[in-house]
């Protein structure tokens, strides 16, 4: 029997983008939010006798998927098998259910739900160490999926520390058509810096900078409850998910890459505009962002019947929508393998 596992999206509740690394990468300090809606990544795997050669075959029922080393699910399993020098048959089943549009870490998540197949099926695990390596080399937000709930990422995105989780609260994904090419925002956001520094404006903030704001979204989300909370993991009741994000907002939660995705494709902020605003004031969302470079968006509300207006003034304007909701660390280690 092939191991089943969901792979869930995530989205940015916030992102801060810092300097450009030697690397190529960007520091940068973001809040990712796990949600229940997922794809299914069915893994088996045969071990290979001594002098084969591993073959990793991958199949989906999305045409827009390439099913070949370009796939991050092939990528993985390939640098998996490689470490835990074992030779093996792996086929890989992708049943996808989230839009392949990005910001939504869809192919990251696929990969570290075909990793965590891949070491069932084996009857094995990579070494803690070794294993966070392989996740971070496949993607920076390949790692918060072996997490889930509500994860802190650090770093270039990789180095997730897990925070108290939000409460479960109802999202709405506005898909636009546009696709956003991620290396090509954070040029831009480059571009965008360099024009300010020259206008003696504070450029990106260092590595310190995004620490503090970190420790400021962490406090934030642990309301008065302090450290203690953050301690444990739990929050008070009477700390809804509304006043959390507020506190949030307070604590500069934003998502940079809005102010150059938007210039770039301005629709976009039309959509958010029609996210965030009900016609009735109560009815609109408590929080509303694109979600890591877009162009997926978001909205955050209080209730399923708010999520409802929200989904029929996005079909109005005829943009894709999915009704889903956040989900916490604890559910989405319970149902990762849920069959259905
Ligand atoms: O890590 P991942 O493969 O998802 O990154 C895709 C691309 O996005 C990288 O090649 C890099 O150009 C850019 N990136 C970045 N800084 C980050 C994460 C990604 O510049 N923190």
């Amino acid at each position: 029997m092939p191991t089943r596992v969901r792979s869930h999206a995530k989205i940015n509740l916030g992102l801060t983008i810092g300097p450009a690394r030697a690397d190529g990468y960007h520091a940068l300090a973001t809040i990712y939010q796990t949600l229940a809606i997922h794809d299914f990544v069915e893994v088996s795997a045969e071990r290979l006798r001594e002098g084969f050669d591993s073959q990793i075959v991958i199949h989906c029922d999305d045409v827009r998927v390439p099913c070949d080393e370009r796939n991050t699910c092939w990528k993985i399993v390939d640098l998996a098998l490689r470490r835990l020098d074992v030779a093996a048959r792996v086929n890989i089943h992708l049943e996808k259910r989230l839009p392949v549009q990005g910001g939504l870490g869809a192919g990251s998540a696929n990969a570290a739900a075909a990793l965590i197949g891949l070491e069932r099926e084996l009857g094995t695990a990579l070494p803690e160490a070794e294993r966070l390596a392989i996740v971070a080399e496949t993607g920076s937000d390949v790692p918060l999926f072996l997490i889930g709930g509500t994860v802190l990422g650090l770093g270039r995105g990789e180095e997730v520390h897990p925070l108290p989780d939000l409460p479960e609260t109802e999202c709405v994904l506005a898909v636009p058509e546009v696709a956003v090419s991620t290396p090509r925002a954070f040029a831009e956001w480059d571009g965008l810096q360099q024009s300010q520094v020259s206008e003696l404006r504070p450029g990106a903030p260092d590595h310190d900078r995004l620490k503090q704001l970190g420790r400021a979204w962490v406090a934030a989300l642990a309301g008065s409850q302090g450290s203690s909370a953050i301690a444990t993991g739990v929050f008070p009741e009477k700390d809804w998910a509304g006043n959390l994000l507020l506190e949030l907002v307070r604590a500069g939660i934003e998502n940079d890459f809005e102010s150059v995705v938007f210039s770039e494709y301005p629709s976009l902020r039309g959509i958010l505009e029609i996210l965030k605003n009900g016609s009735e004031k109560e009815s609109s969302a408590i929080y509303a962002a694109l979600s890591g470079s877009g162009s997926t968006l978001f909205g955050l509300y209080r209730s399923h019947a708010d999520a409802g207006a929200a989904i029929e003034r996005l079909e109005g304007a005829h943009v894709q929508v999915y009704e889903t909701r956040t989900i916490g660390r604890e559910r989405y280690q319970r149902e990762m393998f849920d069959a259905d």
